[in-house]
């Protein structure tokens, strides 16, 4: 007996050698059936329709079972509320910007071909993650922002918009603009507190959802043979300071995706995603061995210790504002989690679309 092979080494080699040849005859028997398919995203993806027949995370999980590609597939799903006039947190009538412009960032990830694409800051294209998809599979970058975003989008033949804005979002903004700043331009503290308050309060109002004041869908799916993938996509910050980004188009931040090992995204505070870079921490925390919702929970407690400044903290101690993760591994586990209060998040698998809930750090 070779000394340096234990009888377990053996016993496995065997088993595999026993398999090879099988696998090799029966490709599609092999793989089939290692992973249940499920497709995931935040609760907006089982809310809008835009008019059709299925939500997000159903469209996604029909197309990815029937053989469409991951990434692919789940593209199709976030179109739905990247078109629909009434998601004011993601694509056209997405809330704007301070000046009024709707402003549209984006990732993807496609775990098997190792593909990453980004935008930040685009404007005049409804569904901004199809151009990441185009950044990943066109070119050797992986974020394009601004002007340059539109540009590359203009060259691939994308019909570029002179506004995004729905009649609803330009009224939300304009009235944001008019509670907030007369001349335009407050002292930049007084503005930053002044613009977040007002935001809400309006959200109090029923001008705006809550959870729209930083809304966002991230969706991530794993087919049958075990290929994970995952798209973000959001209109950002509601009123935000023209030019600024969010952590949704950014790799690592708003979505992470290792096809071994699984996918992370967020919605909520941008900022506070990305000072810790969750997604890629949480995915790393899978590769440890830790479940989806141990993963999260991690990137959770980071975020409330980093979190310090006053401004942010409640009266308890506690982060102030609303961020969620969606984490999916290799297996086909999946959870929902967030920060503080009760959230949801939608799930789509061989027993149809539905909400479940997510775990709370606080
Ligand atoms: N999570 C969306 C944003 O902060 O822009």
């Amino acid at each position: 007996m070779n000394r340096g092979l234990s009888r377990r080494t053996l016993l496995a080699g065997s088993a595999s050698l026993a398999v090879a040849p099988l696998a090799r005859a029966f490709p599609e028997i092999m793989i089939r059936g290692r992973v249940k398919p499920v497709v995931i995203s935040s609760g907006n993806g089982n809310s809008f329709k835009n008019g059709g027949t299925e939500t997000c995370v159903q469209k996604a999980f029909r197309l990815m079972t029937s053989g469409t590609d991951v990434l692919d597939s789940l593209i199709e799903g976030v179109n739905i509320l990247e078109l629909d006039p009434d998601e004011t947190s993601v694509g056209y009538g997405g809330i704007p910007n301070a000046e009024g412009v709707v402003q549209l960032d984006s990732c993807c990830m496609h775990g098997p071909k190792k593909w990453a694409g980004g935008v930040a800051g685009l404007e005049g294209i409804r569904t901004p993650s199809k151009i990441a998809r185009e950044v990943a599979s066109q070119t050797d970058h992986h974020l394009l922002v601004g002007k340059g975003a539109q540009d590359f989008a203009r060259s691939l033949g994308y019909t570029i918009e002179p506004d995004l804005n729905t009649e609803r979002s330009r009224k939300v903004w304009l009235e944001w603009k008019r509670r907030t700043d007369k001349e335009h331009y407050l002292d930049p503290k007084q503005r930053e507190t002044k613009g977040l308050e007002v935001a809400l309060q309006m959200s109090e109002e029923g001008y705006l959802e809550r959870q729209h004041v930083y809304g966002t869908i991230n969706c991530d799916g794993i087919n049958e043979k075990g290929e994970i993938c995952g798209v973000t996509t959001t209109s950002g910050l509601a009123f935000k300071i023209p030019g600024r980004v969010g952590d949704s188009p950014i790799l690592g931040a708003g979505l992470y995706v290792d096809g071994e090992v699984g996918a992370a995204g967020s919605t909520g505070r941008g900022e506070a995603n990305l000072y810790n870079l969750c997604s890629y921490l949480i995915v790393e925390e899978l590769r440890r061995g830790k479940h989806p919702k141990d993963a999260g929970m991690e990137a959770l407690k980071r975020v409330a210790k980093n979190t310090v400044e006053k401004r942010l903290l409640n009266e308890v101690g506690h982060p102030n504002f609303g961020l969620q993760f969606y984490v999916l591994d290799a297996k086909g586990r999946h959870a929902g989690l967030t920060l503080s209060g009760g959230a949801n998040y939608a799930v789509c698998d061989e027993n149809g679309a539905r909400m479940e809930h997510c775990e709370s750090l606080f």
